[in-house]
C-alpha cells in the first residue's frame, strides 16, 4: 500500500480512529503528527471499545509500528496511563511504540493555564478540553517549552522548569485560591515519568526514514480535524496545532515526496464539540434525532456533540487545504431513517452567496446555509453493508452527489462502528 494522510476534514471526530484501525492492516507505520490527549478515537472491533488518545489507532494491529511524533504534545501521565490500559487488555506496545524525543511536554501549570484562559474569557470561552494542549503549544512556539529528551537531561530539565514554574508563579499570585507551583515536586514526578517511558523514546524521524527507504508504508494519522485546524479553522475557535495535511511533514520530519495519497474522512453530516461558528448545525428535533442515533457525545469530555447536515462549503474548504486525493465516508448508517436529507451547497450573506469558506468571523458567523434537499432510502438500511452493490440506490446517489460536488473520489464508505463494517470501492 502506499504512504497515506488520513485527516479530518470538518470539525473532528469524523471517524478517523475507526479508518486508521482498518488501513492498518495494510500498512507497516502508523505515525500520529499533532494533537494530544485532547483527542478521542474509538475504534470497535467485535464488539469490544477501545478508545485511544495519545497513542495511534493502529496499535490493536499486532507488530505494527506505532509513533508519536515531534508534533505531538505528550502528557506523559496520560501516556503512561493509556499504554497500561492497553497492556491490561492484552495489547503489546513493547517493542512496537515509540515516542519522538522531540515531542513537547504538557506540564501541569500548562491544564492549570488552559482552565484559567477559559474562566477568563467567560461567554467567549473556546469550549477546550482543558488538557493542557493550547498552552503547551504556546510555550513550544514561544521556546519556552520542555521536551521528551529534557527528562534524560536533569539539569537542563531542572533549569528550564524552574525558569517556567518562577513565571507562572507570579502570575499565580493573582488567581485567588489557587496555591502556587512547587517546582522540585513537578521535577521528582516527571524524572519519574521520565525512566517510565524511556524504553519508548526514540528518534522517530529516522525510524520512518529508514522505514519508507525500506519499502515499508506509512500511515499518517492526524487528530482534530481541517476546521479546527490553527491556520485553516475558525480561529480562534480552534486547537493549537497543525491537524491539516501539511502538519504530517513538520510533526514528523518527513518530506512532502514521500506521500502518495491524502485521504479526508466526513462524516456523512456534520458534528462539533466546543464553541465555535458552525452554519448547518440543527438545533431543532432534527439535530437532536442525529445526535441520539449516531450516539454524538465525546469520547474525550463526553460533551454532547452539535449536530447539522454535510457542508459542501466546509468540504470543499477541506479538499483544497489538504489536497485531498480521496475521501472517506463515515457513519452512512447514522442518515438511515432520514425521509429528505440536506446538503448545505452555500452560505448566504448578506445579498451575497459564498461557495467559499469565509475567512472572516464576522462573516461566517453571519451566514446562513443554502441547503439542496436529496431523497433518502429510508425502508432500506446501509448499518453494517459491506459490498458497495448493496447499498441502496439512493445512498448510492448521495455519494454520487458527494464525488460531483467535489470532484474527488469515495474510496471508502464506512456503515456501522465494527471494524468489519467497511466498503472498499
Ligand atoms: P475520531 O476522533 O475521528 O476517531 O472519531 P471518534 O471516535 O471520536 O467518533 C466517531 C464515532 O463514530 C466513534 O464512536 C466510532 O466508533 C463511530 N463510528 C465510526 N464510523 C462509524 C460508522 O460508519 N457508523 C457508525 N454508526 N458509527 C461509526
Ligand atoms: P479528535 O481527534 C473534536 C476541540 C475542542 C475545542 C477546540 C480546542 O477526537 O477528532 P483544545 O483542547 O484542543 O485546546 O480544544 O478543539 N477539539 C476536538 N473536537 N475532536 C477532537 O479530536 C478534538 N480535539 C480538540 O472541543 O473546541
Ligand atoms: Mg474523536
Amino acid at each position: 500500500m502506499a504512504n497515506i494522510i488520513i485527516v479530518g476534514t470538518q470539525w473532528g471526530d469524523e471517524g478517523k480512529g475507526k479508518i486508521v484501525d482498518c488501513l492498518t492492516e495494510k500498512s507497516n507505520v502508523v505515525a500520529r503528527y499533532q494533537g494530544g490527549h485532547n483527542a478521542g478515537h474509538t475504534v470497535v472491533i467485535g464488539g469490544d471499545k477501545f478508545i485511544l488518545h495519545l497513542i495511534p489507532s493502529g496499535i490493536l494491529h499486532k507488530d505494527k509500528m506505532c509513533i508519536i511524533g515531534n508534533g505531538v504534545v505528550v502528557d506523559p501521565l496520560a501516556l503512561i496511563t493509556e499504554i497500561d490500559e492497553l497492556k491490561a487488555r492484552g495489547i503489546s506496545v513493547t517493542g512496537n511504540l515509540k515516542v519522538s524525543k522531540n515531542a513537547h511536554l504538557i506540564m501541569p501549570y500548562h491544564v492549570l493555564l488552559d482552565g484559567w484562559k477559559e474562566l477568563k474569557k467567560g461567554s467567549k470561552k473556546i469550549g477546550t478540553t482543558g488538557r493542557g494542549i493550547g498552552p503547551c503549544y504556546t510555550d513550544k512556539a514561544s521556546r519556552a517549552g520542555i521536551k521528551m529528551l529534557d527528562l534524560f537531561w536533569p539539569g537542563q530539565f531542572k533549569e528550564k522548569l524552574n525558569t517556567n514554574i518562577a513565571d507562572i508563579n507570579c502570575m499565580l499570585e493573582q488567581i485567588p485560591d489557587v496555591k502556587k507551583l512547587d517546582a522540585d515536586e513537578i521535577y521528582n514526578k516527571y524524572i519519574s515519568y521520565g525512566k517510565q517511558l524511556e524504553p519508548y523514546v526514540d528518534d522517530t524521524d529516522i525510524t520512518i526514514d529508514e522505514a519508507i527507504k525500506s519499502g515499508k508504508n506509512v500511515l499518517f494519522e492526524g487528530a482534530q480535524g481541517t476546521l479546527l485546524d490553527v491556520d485553516h479553522g475558525t480561529y480562534p475557535y480552534v486547537t493549537s496545532s497543525s491537524a491539516t495535511a501539511g502538519g504530517a511533514m513538520t510533526g514528523l520530519g518527513v518530506g512532502p515526496k514521500t506521500i502518495d495519497e491524502v485521504y479526508g474522512v466526513a462524516k456523512a453530516y456534520t458534528t462539533r464539540v466546543g464553541e465555535g461558528p458552525f452554519p448547518s448545525e440543527l438545533t431543532d428535533s432534527t439535530g437532536e434525532s442525529l445526535r441520539e442515533k449516531g450516539a454524538e457525545y465525546g469520547a474525550t469530555t463526553g460533551r454532547a456533540r452539535r449536530c447539522g447536515w454535510l457542508d459542501f462549503v466546509v468540504l470543499r474548504h477541506a479538499v483544497r487545504v489538504n489536497g485531498l486525493t480521496g475521501l472517506i465516508i463515515t457513519k452512512l448508517d447514522i442518515l438511515d431513517d432520514m425521509e429528505k436529507i440536506k446538503v448545505c451547497v452555500g452560505y448566504k450573506f448578506r445579498d451575497a452567496l459564498l461557495r467559499d469558506f469565509p475567512k472572516e468571523l464576522p462573516v461566517l458567523e453571519g451566514c446562513t446555509p443554502v441547503y439542496e434537499e436529496l431523497d433518502g432510502w429510508r425502508g432500506s438500511s446501509t448499518a453494517g453493508v459491506r459490498s458497495y452493490d448493496k447499498l441502496p440506490q439512493k445512498a448510492k446517489d448521495y455519494i454520487g452527489v458527494i464525488e460531483k460536488t467535489l470532484g474527488v473520489p469515495v474510496v471508502i464508505v464506512s456503515t456501522g462502528q465494527d471494524r468489519d463494517d467497511i466498503i472498499y470501492r
